[in-house]
């Protein structure tokens, strides 16, 4: 399929400095969009001056949320070239997402190609100031216009993006995460593994009491026994106890990061022992009791890797690694940063050029 092009021709006004930079504010010149009709496929792929959309106040995805999401990003290396870091994991994982509420899927490749085409278009929008970037935000939406709850027939995919600095005002520093034992995220059979909106939804309002509280985001628990540690609001963590690494397992209520997978093969490359297993609150707060949680570190595509040098669960509070980010923690911020950024290392090939 071919993509078309219209230039835009108001150009807008580009960020000055990168404190201009909060996250997901700005948006650039141009947008991807695709439609999709049953029977047909998908359809039309353009690249177009970006605008609002007009939408049938019956469109479905506003009623049902039938949406789904990923968070890509472009980088710039010290040679110029631009970069994506591991793209086919985003669109396969959008393939999984899209899967499990009954939206079409995407051919890969395809969509890379979109990636690319949209990230050249608006290539003058790359900030270059230290450890920013330009997040890729692609979305499927459900345009039926019908209020019956059925899976549409009509969708919408759309690219878009956004010059970004750090997603915490915290940066490198290391946050304070409120352990949430109310409500929930997800649970097993449930959307948890999939980017859909919906799940984010259902997030906002233990972010906002934890966020009045004092905190940046909130550590999920399983949904049955608020016993198991599951994921941030915008990342998976990772905990070092004694010697080793060890992060939740993915049952299906946590979303398959694709740093969180990098993250694990890059530490094991260094010989360190990363184990996927169940792990519960309890077990962390005693590792800290005894000293033998040296460090906790969340991972994301707009968090990167962040350290995380406090919990606070049931009124008790946990300081880790005395608040400070831990060694493996900056040593993995740097490996990873590196090949995003086409400095250092790439022995895997994950840094695919546009
Ligand atoms: N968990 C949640 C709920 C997220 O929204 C994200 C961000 O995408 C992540 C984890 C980290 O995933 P990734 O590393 O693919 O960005
Ligand atoms: C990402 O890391 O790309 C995310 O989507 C997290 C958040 C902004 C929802």
């Amino acid at each position: 399929m071919n993509i078309s092009f219209t230039q835009n021709p108001n150009p807008k006004q580009k960020p000055a400095s990168a404190s201009e930079l909060k996250f997901g504010t700005i948006f650039t010149d141009h947008m991807f969009v695709m439609d999709y009709e049953e029977g047909r496929g998908w359809y039309d792929p353009r690249i177009v001056p970006y605008a609002p959309i007009s939408l049938d106040p019956a469109t479905m995805c506003l009623h049902y949320a039938q949406e789904v999401f990923e968070g890509m990003k472009a980088y710039k290396s010290p040679a110029g070239e631009l970069c994506l870091f591991r793209p086919e994991e985003n669109f396969k994982r959008l393939n999984r997402s899209s899967a499990r509420i009954c939206i079409p899927p995407l051919d890969v490749d395809f969509c890379i190609e979109a990636v690319k085409e949209l990230v050249k278009a608006d290539s003058g929008w790359m900030p270059e100031w230290d450890d920013t970037s330009l997040y890729i935000r692609p979305f499927i939406i459900a345009t039926d216009k019908k209020l019956g709850v059925h899976p549409a027939s009509h969708y919408l995919f759309m690219i878009i993006l956004s010059p970004v600095g750090s997603y915490y005002p915290e940066g490198i520093n290391p946050v304070k995460i409120y352990v949430e034992d109310n409500y929930v995220r997800a649970v097993p059979g449930g959307t948890g593994f999939a980017k859909a909106g919906g799940n984010y939804a259902g997030s906002l309002l233990a972010q906002q009491e934890a966020a009045k509280k004092g905190y940046a985001q909130v550590l999920w628990l399983d949904g049955n026994s608020h016993k198991y540690i599951e994921e941030v609001g915008a990342m998976n963590v990772f905990f070092v106890i004694d010697n080793e690494v060890v992060t939740p397992a993915l049952t299906g209520s946590i979303l398959p990061g694709i740093t969180r997978m990098s993250a694990i093969e890059i530490m094991r490359s260094w010989g360190l022992k990363v184990t996927e297993r169940a792990v519960t609150v309890d077990e962390i707060y005693d590792a800290g009791a005894n000293g033998r949680l040296k460090e906790m570190f969340g991972t994301g595509t707009a968090a990167v890797i962040s350290p995380v040098g406090e919990l606070m669960h049931s009124g008790r509070q946990l300081v880790i690694n005395g608040g400070k980010i831990g060694e493996i923690t900056m040593k993995l911020y740097n490996q990873l940063t590196g090949i995003q950024f086409g400095k250092g290392q790439d022995d895997l090939g994950w840094s695919v050029k546009i």
